[in-house]
């Protein structure tokens, strides 16, 4: 199952196109690949997409975009200078059909892969990388915030969205100097 695009993407999509000219981007759950094609349209040096889902690596990789299937960054080889994820932000809703959980939902509480995905970006980061991360008020952020410390990383919210039922933010996170 494909992402269509939505606010969280859009968003996102903005704070690429100020952050990539002239930089390595890996963009990690890709899905549609707005995210890549923002970074290509404007003027990254390279970028790579990668993407859980078969489905999403296939239409990257026809609309010309380098693609790979991986979980979070389990495949991925060498360093990068800005690394996007629009991830599955939301705590899970028993509800909702197991597809489009995995489009939705970063685990139990929400923050699961979020937690994963940082310790494995810090390592796949060039010298002055930076993260460039969605984030919902309805991720819980506590084991974030630690995850961060712990990683000598520092965040920054760049970009806020409010929308009916949440509120949406980017948070760039960089190595403390
Ligand atoms: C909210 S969508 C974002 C899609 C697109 N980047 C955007 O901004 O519209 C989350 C994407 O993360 C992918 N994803 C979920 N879990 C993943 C994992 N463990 N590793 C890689 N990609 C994952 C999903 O398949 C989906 O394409």
């Amino acid at each position: 199952m494909i992402y269509e695009p939505s606010d969280d993407s859009y968003l996102l999509k903005k704070e690429v196109s100020k952050f990539c000219k002239g930089k390595t981007v890996l963009d990690v759950g890709s899905g549609s690949g707005i995210q890549a094609e923002s970074a290509i349209e404007f003027g990254a040096k390279e970028v790579l997409a990668i993407d859980i889902d078969s489905e999403a690596v296939k239409l990257l990789t026809k609309k010309g975009i380098s693609a790979l299937k991986s979980d979070l960054l389990s495949n991925v080889k060498g360093k990068f200078d800005l690394i996007i994820f629009n991830p599955p932000y939301l705590p899970l809703d028993k509800m909702e059909d197991r597809e489009s959980s995995r489009i939705t939902s970063g685990g139990e509480a929400g923050d699961e892969i979020i937690l994963r995905f940082l310790k494995e970006a810090k390592k796949s980061l060039s010298a002055k990388g930076i993260i460039l991360i969605v984030l919902s008020s309805l991720t819980p952020k506590s084991r974030i915030i630690k995850r961060l410390k712990e990683l000598d990383l520092k965040k920054e919210v760049i970009a806020e969205k409010k929308l009916f039922m949440e509120k949406l933010e980017v948070w760039k996170i960089e190595a403390k100097v």
